[in-house]
């Protein structure tokens, strides 16, 4: 065979080697058979000078235009490789949202400790301390000391948890108890609010529970007056349902108050223009307060040992509200069972 019929069969083998070649590897191997130092190419080229004469020239333009084509083909089949290796390898882009099913279960606060927050931080910027205390509780801090007589019908069983076998020892039924515990530990004057969780046997229905959540507040100062408490939850509850909720004080009786009232407002969700939420009545309550009753600062100061509480010389203020009605309120929720079963596909709602 002749010298131009080997470059011609070089040609078309090394075309399709190269086109065969399945990865790097096999490609560069064809690239050393066919062009390398040592290669099927150049062992030609090395011929020619013993090819006679008269084809010479011929097969040396030959050799040099296959030699181009295939350096050619080479660098063209290792770039399509390149590409398609570039395609494989998945990209990862951070800033694409993942599709729903891929996504992370991710937590978040409970809607209650949500509303918890969101009063401190309105009661922090009025200046008040947040503070707690236990959940089980001596009747003394529960009653005695906030001027609830012996006969009162709160403490009876049917209205309080004992621990078993010991009415001196029960689950606090209100978190009143903190004002008792603050005003025991510290002098006046005192600015505090005390969420946390109480406990009564009440028949469980959508508006009631065993286990449910208060937030106290105290403000013992001198000259404090029904005006700073009116200004004072006016602001709270501006705070919690927009600046413009209303606020009405309705007379009533609480033993550690005096005088005392419950607190109503514009109805979050009809904004006062009346729905099922609010009876059409347009006005919700919220909790109760009062002036501080001086029988308390009396029970204080002899549990104390001293008169830090004169009743002559201070006077404060106190509320109490369900945290499970505000985060209904707020929210529009109708069942306060909710808040405690834990189901994920109403807690993702809110
Ligand atoms: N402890 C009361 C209750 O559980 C609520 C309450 C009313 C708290 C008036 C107060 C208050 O501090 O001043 O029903």
């Amino acid at each position: 065979m002749s010298l131009c019929d080997d470059l011609e069969q070089l040609r078309s083998e090394a075309l399709s080697a190269f086109t065969a070649a399945g990865d790097a590897k096999a490609l560069e191997a064809a690239r050393i058979k066919y062009l390398g130092a040592k290669g099927r190419l150049k062992d030609l080229l090395g011929q020619l000078g013993k090819a006679p004469a008269d084809i010479r020239p011929l097969a040396g333009k030959r050799a040099n235009e296959i030699k181009n084509e295939l350096e050619g083909a080479f660098a063209k089949a290792q770039a399509e490789q390149g590409r398609a290796t570039a395609a494989a390898v998945p990209v990862f882009d951070i800033t694409e949202p993942l599709p729903p099913e891929a996504r992370p279960l991710l937590g978040k606060r409970h809607p209650l400790t949500r509303t918890v927050d969101s009063l401190m931080q309105i009661f922090h910027a009025l200046g008040f301390e947040m503070v707690e205390g236990p959940d089980v509780e001596d009747p003394r801090h529960n009653f005695d000391d906030l001027n609830i007589p012996p006969d009162h019908p709160s403490r009876d069983s049917f209205d309080t948890f004992f621990l078993e076998g010991n009415r001196e020892a029960l689950l606090r039924s209100q978190t009143s108890t903190v004002q008792v515990r603050m005003m025991e530990s510290r002098p006046p004057p005192l600015r505090v609010v005390a969420p946390g969780r109480v406990y009564r046997p009440d028949k469980i229905d959508a508006t009631h529970a065993s286990t449910f959540h208060q937030i106290e507040g105290l403000y013992v100062d001198r000259e404090v007056s029904m005006a700073d408490l009116k200004g004072t939850l006016k602001l709270f509850v501006s705070g919690l349902f927009g600046p413009d909720t209303k606020v009405r004080f309705r007379p009533s009786f609480f033993p550690f108050t005096e005088p005392s009232a419950e607190l109503d407002c514009t109805c979050p969700g009809c904004l006062g223009r009346g729905c099922a939420v609010c009876k059409e009545t347009g006005w919700v309550e919220m909790g109760g307060c009062g002036m501080v009753d001086p029988a308390v600062f009396e029970a204080i100061n002899r549990t104390r040992g001293d008169d830090a509480y004169d009743p002559a010389v201070w006077s404060g203020f106190a509320f109490g509200f369900g945290t499970e009605r505000l985060a209904m309120r707020r929210h529009g929720i109708t069942d306060m069972r909710r808040f405690l079963e834990n189901d994920l596909r109403f807690l993702r709602q809110i």
